[in-house]
């Protein structure tokens, strides 16, 4: 006689991904920065006000494609419209070292793009005194690696063409990505299959 199974959850079953915010891995920069790298929810809006606020100009302009002095209120509800599955955020904060406060330092976030069920918009923003110690490298690898857990197998980055630290970050992760112009950005392509060059991340308890 055939067993009937009870129906399991796909894999790709957004009920089968709740936020999880306990999930949090500590990492250390290049200079020695310690950061804690976790999830962010619905409620993290101050947390990425925050960190909005300690962009340069230049980098809100990379980053947003228009210069932003503030963050609207409609903005910010975009940015935390997140449900852990067609919208995704990990945020990375310092863990000062001799008490202090902690600063946010910067998030990764995918959105699914309409019309393709494997695909998903990807951005990265460090915030400008904590770049180029290697962290925007690090939420890239770990939005990648939550994005492939959910059944992305590429990501889409619009990038300006000037925006030289995001094409290196792209070149790094994956070589072979390749891109087009379109409305003045390059439109990359970033494979999670061809064997992306992802970082195994240690899970802190
Ligand atoms: C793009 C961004 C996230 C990179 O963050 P970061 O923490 O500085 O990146 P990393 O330290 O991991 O460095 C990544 C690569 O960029 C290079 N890089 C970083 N800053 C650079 C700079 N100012 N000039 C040239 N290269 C730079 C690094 O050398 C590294 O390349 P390598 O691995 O070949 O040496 C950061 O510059 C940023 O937030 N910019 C503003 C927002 C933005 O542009 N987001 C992208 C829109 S999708």
């Amino acid at each position: 006689m055939a067993v009937a199974f009870p129906d399991r959850p796909r894999s790709t079953a957004p009920r089968a991904w709740p936020l999880d915010r306990r999930r949090v891995v500590l990492r250390r920069l290049a200079d020695g920065t310690v950061v804690a790298i976790g999830h962010l929810g619905p409620g993290d809006g101050p947390r990425i006000r925050a960190g909005f606020e300690r962009l340069s100009p230049t980098s809100r302009y990379r980053r947003f494609f228009t210069p932003i002095p503030r963050l609207s209120e409609p903005m910010l509800a975009r940015l935390t419209a997140i449900d852990g599955w067609r919208h995704v955020a990990i945020g990375a904060e310092t863990v000062p070292a001799f008490g202090g406060h902690p600063i946010e330092a910067g998030v990764a976030r995918f959105h699914r793009l309409d019309g393709r069920a494997d695909a998903a918009e990807v951005a990265v923003t460090v915030v400008d005194e904590l770049q180029r110690r290697g962290l925007g490298r690090i939420l890239l690898e770990e939005i990648a690696s939550a994005a492939r857990e959910r059944g992305i197998r590429s990501l889409v980055a619009n990038v300006l063409p000037e925006n030289e630290p995001m094409l290196r970050l792209i070149r790094r992760i994956d070589p072979d990505a390749v891109a087009h112009l379109e409305d003045g950005l390059y439109v990359y392509e970033i494979s999670l299959v061809r064997g992306v060059r992802l970082w195994t991340p240690r899970r802190a308890a």
